[in-house]
């Protein structure tokens, strides 16, 4: 039996181009390990009513962790429209399936480095080196939502909070209600994980990113935990900054942050903006990562126009395989892949086209598998 299972999901569009490339720089890479395939994804929400089935679930429960591809996602009403006849008027509601994985796996710890490398010629900086923490099970993404907005709801509300008076005379209907609801132990552990990974990686500032000046009660929570954390830290600097203002001060000296930790919905922007820094969302990896089990996949989504054309940038998708490395504690493969993709992008002789290149997703595969 081999040491590891893996599962992997491709999912929809360039999903499934990026996640054959990062399959060629892994099976040089000699893991000992089992991949097995499984199901995800829009075809399976047209076909079955649900984007994530349960035998998929099943799959993740019997592995190890999982990489994933990409996923298409459409609003409610559009989704109910392509589900098949039959299902049709059925009750079925499309969630996100990354979004429900991350909750159904408590991966509460979204992680996401973005850095610099040299010679890549869409670095805003070359001195750019930023990791986002990014909470990833609570916040504005716990799903709990209401529109209209049930009357009871609103008279508690109403009872409770001399603010909520002013929605009295709106309809229910005009009225749309999503919760943002953080817990202390999330708040705790994802400000915890940031200060151990800048401890271990030897950075030395943890920003917390929040907006407790407006929203008291729970970016205040987050700061507050942060503040206490930051004790057990004495040579890790906590920086706070405003959400808004840290948009602006990542455009202005990016050089000068490093681990960067936030709540769901903030983590989701300053890391899309992060991305950009350093070459956009081809580069932009992620590993969302649980107390036993993590899923790791690109930042991207489908980009249903590029789907099977093998142009996109597997990058993104050949680090987010590094990054499932370190967390297995194979950190060697973890580093010589590295190696190997900033030695390609340094010699910037194979690009896609984000790059300025021509090349395919998989010729940038096979240029790094070949440095392995
Ligand atoms: C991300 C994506 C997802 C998110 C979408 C696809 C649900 O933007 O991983 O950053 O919002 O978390
Ligand atoms: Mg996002």
């Amino acid at each position: 039996m081999a040491k590891y299972k893996i599962a992997m999901l491709p999912g929809d569009g360039v999903g499934k181009d990026v996640m054959e490339a990062a399959k060629l720089v892994l099976d040089k890479i000699d893991l000992d390990a089992d991949y097995i395939y499984g199901d995800v994804g829009w075809e399976f929400w047209k076909k079955e009513g649900d984007p994530l089935p349960p035998r998929t679930i099943h799959l993740l429960q019997n592995t190890d962790c999982c990489l994933f591809g990409a996923i298409t996602s459409k609003p409610k009403d559009e989704a109910e429209k392509e589900l098949r006849p039959e299902l049709q008027g059925k009750g079925f509601v499309y969630f996100s399936p990354i979004v429900r994985l991350r909750q159904e796996f408590n991966l509460r710890t979204n992680l996401r480095p973005c850095k610099a490398y040299t010679g890549n010629p869409l670095n805003y900086r070359d001195d750019i080196d930023l990791v986002v923490f990014r909470e990833n099970t609570e916040g504005l993404y716990a799903g709990i939502e209401f529109h209209p907005v049930p009357e009871e709801l609103r008279n508690t509300l109403i009872k409770l909070h001399p603010r909520a008076k002013k929605f009295e005379p709106v309809s229910l209907d005009d009225l749309a209600i999503s919760c943002r609801i953080f817990t202390r132990k999330a708040c705790q552990n994802i400000v915890r994980d940031a200060f151990e990974y800048a401890k271990k990686r030897g950075y030395p500032t943890v920003t917390v990113v929040e907006k407790p000046n407006v929203i008291r009660e729970t970016s205040g929570l987050m700061i507050r935990e942060a503040r206490k954390m930051a004790r057990d830290y004495p040579d890790i600097k906590l920086w706070e900054t405003n959400i808004d203002a840290m948009c602006m001060w990542l455009v202005k000296n990016p050089q000068n942050y490093g681990v960067l930790v936030s709540s769901n919905m903030f983590g989701d922007i300053i890391s899309d903006l992060c991305a950009q820094l350093v070459g956009g969302l081809g580069f932009a990896c992620s590993g969302n990562i649980g107390d036993d089990y993590a899923v790791f996949e690109p930042t991207h989504g489908s980009a249903p126009k590029y789907a099977g054309k093998y142009m996109v940038n597997p990058l993104a998708m050949i680090f987010s395989c590094k990054l499932m490395l370190d967390w297995l504690g194979e950190n060697q493969s973890a580093d010589s892949i590295e190696k190997a993709v900033s030695e390609v992008i340094k010699e910037g002789k194979v690009r896609t086209y984000d790059m300025g290149g021509s090349d395919s997703t998989i010729d940038v595969a096979k240029s790094i598998a070949d440095k392995i």
